[in-house]
């Protein structure tokens, strides 16, 4: 594919809140675009999917940072996702973005269920099995190398397929970390709700900048890396093993923070490297 200025983005659910966050996000990304940057957007969508689920009454089940998704769980997630998807797209064509909207089993992204996982709680291990979750393994067909080339924006949320037409949620990290090396991106940027890691855990104020595979390591074995910021790590590590030269944290709610990153080389967020 060609990968010039290709930029895998992906924001979470809590990332950009409200049709303000979305609007100012669809400015930048503009912005970006106007630089020359082709970007690819992955979105989550956990905080909606979440509340959602309990308006419902339904148990909202995780482990080790991913839902545990049954057929029901799967079916709101779907509904919640191509919702924000919807809502994404309508503000990115607001701003003159010539933006697509497709689930990652519409862009080509073929799953497989995700093998049980093992987590360790207070000490004691567990197996669980996630059900409907899925490893991406392949991306199919030339639908985003088409699109990225000829000037689109693909805005993709994470329900993917297997072979058979199975459908199954994809935690948005991994799917973005997948979508970035299969795309050939120059640089992958995950926006959430926090300015990067946290050397504190969630609630403390000191980023770390600058982290390394050792480092992670280090940092889940002290139990500082907990919920989504487990998948997130594994998403870096994934892309940067698979050859996306850059990947950075931003938050997704502090303005401009993509362009003073990317363009500006500013010190903010976290930057992966392999060490
Ligand atoms: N050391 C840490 N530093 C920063 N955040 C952490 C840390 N450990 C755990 N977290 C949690 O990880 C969360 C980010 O992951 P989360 O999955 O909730 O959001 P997201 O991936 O941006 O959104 P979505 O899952 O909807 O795509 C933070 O809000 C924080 O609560
Ligand atoms: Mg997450």
């Amino acid at each position: 594919m060609a990968s010039a200025h290709t930029i895998l983005i992906k924001f979470g659910g809590n990332s950009l809140s409200g049709p303000g966050d979305l609007d100012r996000f669809a400015a930048e990304l503009a912005g970006l675009i106007e630089r020359g940057y082709r970007p690819i957007l992955v979105h989550g969508g956990g905080p909606e999917i979440s509340r959602e689920m309990e308006r419902r009454g339904m148990a909202v089940r995780k482990a080790a940072g991913l839902r545990i998704t049954d057929e029901a769980a799967l079916a709101v997630a779907a509904e919640v996702l191509s919702g924000i998807n919807a809502a994404t797209v309508d503000m990115l064509r607001g701003r003159g973005i010539d933006a697509v909207g497709v689930s990652a089993a519409e862009a080509g992204v073929v799953c497989t269920r995700k093998p049980p996982v093992t987590i360790v709680e207070n000490g004691v291990e567990a197996v669980v099995d996630l059900d409907r979750v899925g490893d991406v393994i392949d991306v199919a067909g030339n639908w985003l190398q088409e699109a990225v080339a000829s000037g689109t924006v693909p805005v993709i949320y994470p329900i993917g397929a297997d072979d058979a037409g199975l459908l199954y949620n994809v935690n948005a990290d991994t799917m973005a970390a997948f979508v970035a090396q299969a795309s050939g991106a120059e640089a992958m940027v995950l926006l959430t709700d926090v300015p990067g890691i946290l050397r504190g855990g969630e609630t403390s104020s000191e980023v770390v900048h600058d982290i390394t595979f050792k480092g992670i390591d280090e940092l889940i074995a002290q139990g500082v890396i907990t919920g989504g910021m487990l998948p997130k790590v594994e998403a870096c590590r994934d892309a940067i093993r698979h050859s996306v030269p850059v990947v950075h944290m931003l938050n997704g709610r502090e303005p401009n923070s993509m362009a003073r990153k990317l363009i500006g080389h500013e010190r903010i967020g976290t930057t992966v490297t392999q060490g």
